[in-house]
């Protein structure tokens, strides 16, 4: 009866371990433009199937109304099989996430 829990155990164990493991990901694509000033770029993608993207720009540079302003996304496939895209804002008004699974602020 033992071995026959370790055994069904071991199963289980095996059922549920992703064929490749997240840990194991790899990064597959990686793009970025930064020279330290004007702004910025970078879009990144994994062997796990996970997209993101971003660019940051100063506006109204030397003046009282300066701001650093983020736009971005990120992507990937949940355990459920659906598609998560998250587009963000981020800038004097706060992170401003938006997404087809978010709540939509009001
Ligand atoms: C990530 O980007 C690749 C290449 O553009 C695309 O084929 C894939 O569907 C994207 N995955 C997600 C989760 O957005």
């Amino acid at each position: 009866m033992k071995s026959f829990i370790v055994l069904a155990l071991c199963v289980a164990v095996a059922i549920a371990a992703p064929a490749t493991p997240d840990g194991d990901a790899q990064i597959v694509k990686y793009e970025s433009d930064n020279i330290g000033v004007d702004g910025y770029s970078y879009s990144v993608g994994t062997s796990n199937g996970i997209n993101l993207s971003e660019n940051g720009v100063v506006k109204n540079p030397g003046t009282e109304g300066e701001a650093l302003e983020v736009r971005g996304e990120f992507s990937y496939t949940g355990n459920d099989g659906v598609l998560y895209l998250v587009r963000y804002v981020a800038n004097e008004f706060g992170f401003q996430p938006e997404g087809d699974h978010l709540p939509k602020a009001v």
